[in-house]
């Protein structure tokens, strides 16, 4: 394990069918304002809402609610949250849903009690919160991100095209608790599991592709892609198996909860190509990421010839017997490119509503980050979004 880390993540995780009854437990430990925080709809008609809403009615709280959080959530729809917070004088935040209602929960509680504009404070100019911040649970419907255990906030601004996460230094701006039902993600409909399961496992990859030491990090990558992949494919078939839904909701929280990029430098250009593609289409983040995934490996590929044959042979089982350490990576790229089509991800970013005249403003709007095997030009990225329409 190389350089000076520390780890510590506070948040509480209840797992199970039975789960939301810890939430009788939480609430007492808050104030009495709760406001309650959701998306489209999806929890009024699978009966989340009222289990939830019966709790908070129980437990004595006063409750407001912020509905509608789209998503990939947008500045607009944070200020209007944060004003929702304030008049309720709010002492709790509840999110009930995905990713985009947890990462919306966590940006409305660092601008509650801020006086700066909230987008030039945490997304243009990446401060952390010099204000008193609000506590967060999560109950989690979707899963995919590891907000429900992560200090991430991902916001948009279609004004501007930039779509930018945030992941704040500070442990309490992680959720205090949250909630993991892996039954609640069962009225997922299958294009969202299935860019839900990629977004977990690229997640593993962004941390796992960097760095040439001997590292625990990356033995527990393995291991978790591996699960991820069994269970997708048992999920894929049967998205009602319990067992299978079950170890996706657990790997999707320990792949991005910080435990992972211990010890190592993390590449995290996957998701910078995918969220500019998505502050210009909207689409759906695991499917922006899926289809600029392959061209952007392929493209690294050659920096980092030893990771990519490990990865073959640890994940994919190639067999290396009688070849080239690049022919053993490359054959485990194309191992992974079969499995990405088998679950029905998007592989191109025009069928994400990309067109050629958008890449130069993706490219613009790509934020390059070292840390992966090449730290990529401008001109790389271009060319890497003209492959992936
Ligand atoms: O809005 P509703 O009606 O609830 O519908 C949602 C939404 O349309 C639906 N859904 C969620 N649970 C459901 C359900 N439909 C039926 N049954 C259920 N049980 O699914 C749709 C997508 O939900 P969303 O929350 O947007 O998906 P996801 O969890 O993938 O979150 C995406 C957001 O998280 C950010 C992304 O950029 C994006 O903005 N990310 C956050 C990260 C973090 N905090 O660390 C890291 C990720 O890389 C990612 O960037
Ligand atoms: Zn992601």
């Amino acid at each position: 394990m190389l350089g000076n880390f520390s780890y510590c993540n506070p948040t509480k995780l209840y797992f199970g069918e039975d789960s939301l009854e810890a939430l009788r437990t939480e609430l007492p430990k808050y104030g009495e304002n709760v406001v309650l925080i959701y998306g489209g709809g999806s929890i009024k008609k699978n009966g989340i809402y009222d289990a939830v809403v019966r709790i908070l009615q129980e437990s004595g709280k006063r409750v407001a609610e912020i509905a509608g959080v789209m998503p990939n959530p947008t500045v607009d729809k944070l200020y209007e949250g944060v004003a929702v917070a304030r008049a309720h004088g709010a002492d709790l935040l509840l999110a009930v849903g995905g990713g985009s209602v947890c990462d919306y929960a966590k940006a409305v509680s660092v601008s509650v009690h801020c006086d700066e504009d909230p987008w030039e404070k945490y997304y243009i100019r990446f401060e952390e919160p010099s204000c008193e911040t609000l506590p967060v649970g999560c109950v989690l419907t979707m899963v995919g991100t590891g907000s429900e255990m992560n200090a991430g906030a991902v916001i948009t601004n279609p004004h501007t095209h930039q779509k930018i996460g945030h992941v704040f230094a500070d442990e309490k701006i992680m959720p205090r608790f949250a909630i993991l039902n892996p039954r609640y993600t069962m009225t997922l409909p299958q294009y969202q599991m299935v860019a839900g399961i990629y977004d977990i496992f690229n997640h593993i990859c962004e941390q796992y592709f960097s760095g040439d030491d001997d590292n625990t990090s990356d033995y527990l990558s393995e291991g978790l892609m591996r699960s991820v992949i069994h269970a997708s494919r048992i999920a894929s078939r049967d998205p009602q198996d319990y067992e299978a839904r079950s170890n996706l909701m657990w790997s999707a929280t320990w792949a991005l909860n910080t435990l992972l990029s211990r010890g190592k430098s993390t590449d995290w250009m996957v998701h910078m190509l995918g969220q500019a593609v998505g502050a210009y289409t909207d689409a759906t983040h695991g499917m922006t990421l899926a289809a600029v995934s392959l061209p952007y490996y392929r493209h690294i590929l050659p920096y980092g010839v030893a990771k990519f044959k490990r990865f073959a042979i640890q994940v994919w089982g190639v067999d290396p017997a009688g070849k080239d350490d690049e022919q053993v990576a490359r054959e485990g790229l194309a191992a992974m490119e079969a499995w990405m089509r088998e679950l029905g991800l998007v592989m191109d970013i025009s069928k994400l509503g990309a067109t050629a005249d958008m890449v130069e403003g993706i490219a613009d709007a790509t934020i390059l980050l070292p840390g992966g095997y090449k730290t990529l030009d401008r001109a790389e990225v271009v060319e890497i979004l003209k492959e992936s329409l």
